[in-house]
């Protein structure tokens, strides 16, 4: 039997994720969103390409959560995205609602499934999403951290003209501007940055990737990235349905590590069927520690403002 996502959200980040995934052939995928028709029409769309694309995977879209039941997965990208001038916070009180009714109908629907965020702000959703769905800590997952990542791996190659695949790069913390990239941790091939690129120029990507998606935000001027981003939810969908514990910088609950406790913030994770398998607790500088300090208590000033208690 194929393995089943359901992706929440048939907007920019959901719809592309969904084609990722079928035209992959990861599993098949439940497509849902508020809006009728729309999600319906997207699934539609995208079956009526498989003839050409060669997928055996299936796609449905529709309204209610009655298909997704038992899914393996579940991706959450409904709730609003951002405008030229507005940060990520800026969204929490309307996506907050939105978040909960659907969490709410997952929780009811497939109460096995492991929960990837995507809707912004990140941290403190997931931490909604936990809150809401009762579910583990392991298997409430929020995406950032590749996506961070992803984008100081981009950056780097482009300064060094080398190929992006080459390059591995770490991103921790929140998602938004308060981020950690990690120097120390990036390399091409194995040798690090730090002996390839002046501090300088490292501080101009490491200021670069802190605004990374404020910089799409203010080219596309409709709404945020969605490219990379249904990447890199991708990446962790792999890991988790194929057991292939990775090693991913995700957004996860911490509850001792890295001395914070209550609150998602963005750390190295090992990804495999049952969700989070570990957290991995890398050496940091004592700067990047306060940095990281710093990103996470900005969270939980948001999270105070779910008023949760
Ligand atoms: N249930 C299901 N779907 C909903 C609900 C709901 N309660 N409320 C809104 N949606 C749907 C919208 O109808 C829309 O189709 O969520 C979709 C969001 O899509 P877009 O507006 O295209 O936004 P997108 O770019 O996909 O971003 C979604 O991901 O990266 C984050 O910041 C981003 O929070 C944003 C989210």
């Amino acid at each position: 039997m194929n393995k089943k996502v359901t992706v929440v959200g048939a907007g920019f980040v959901g719809a592309t994720c969904a084609r990722r995934i079928i035209e992959k052939d990861l599993a098949d995928v439940v497509l849902i969103d508020i809006v009728e028709g729309l999600a319906q029409g997207k699934a539609l769309d995208l079956m009526e390409s498989a003839p050409l694309e060669g997928f055996g995977a299936k796609i449905v879209g529709t309204n209610n959560y009655e298909q997704a039941k038992q899914s393996d997965v579940v991706i959450i990208t409904a709730g609003l995205a951002r405008k030229p001038g507005m940060s990520r916070d800026d969204l929490q009180v309307t996506n907050a609602k939105i978040v909960r009714e659907v969490v709410k109908n997952i929780a009811a629907s497939s109460p096995q499934a492991i929960l990837i965020m995507v809707t912004n702000p990140l941290d403190v959703m997931s931490y909604l999403a936990l809150k809401v769905s009762g579910f583990s800590r392991r298997k409430v997952i929020g995406m950032a951290g590749i996506l961070d990542s992803v984008r100081y791996r981009y950056f780097i190659a482009e300064a060094l003209s080398v190929s992006s695949s080459q390059v591995q790069a770490m991103v921790l913390g929140g998602h938004g501007d308060s981020m950690v990239p990690l120097p120390a941790y990036s390399s091409v091939n194995g040798i690090p940055i730090t002996q390839l690129l002046s501090s300088e120029k490292i501080e101009k990507i490491n200021a670069r990737t802190r605004k990374g998606g404020a910089e799409i935000v203010g080219l596309l001027k409709t709404g945020s990235a969605f490219y990379a981003p249904s990447a890199s939810v991708v990446e962790m969908i792999k890991s988790i349905l194929y057991d292939e514990n990775k090693i991913l910088p995700c957004c996860v609950y911490l509850q001792g590590e890295y001395g914070l406790k209550d609150i998602y913030c963005g750390v190295p994770t090992r990804l495999g069927n049952r969700g989070v398998k570990d957290i991995v607790e890398i050496e940091l500088t004592a700067q990047e520690k306060a940095a990281l300090k710093k990103s996470a208590e900005g969270v939980r000033e948001n999270i105070k403002k779910l008023n949760l208690t």
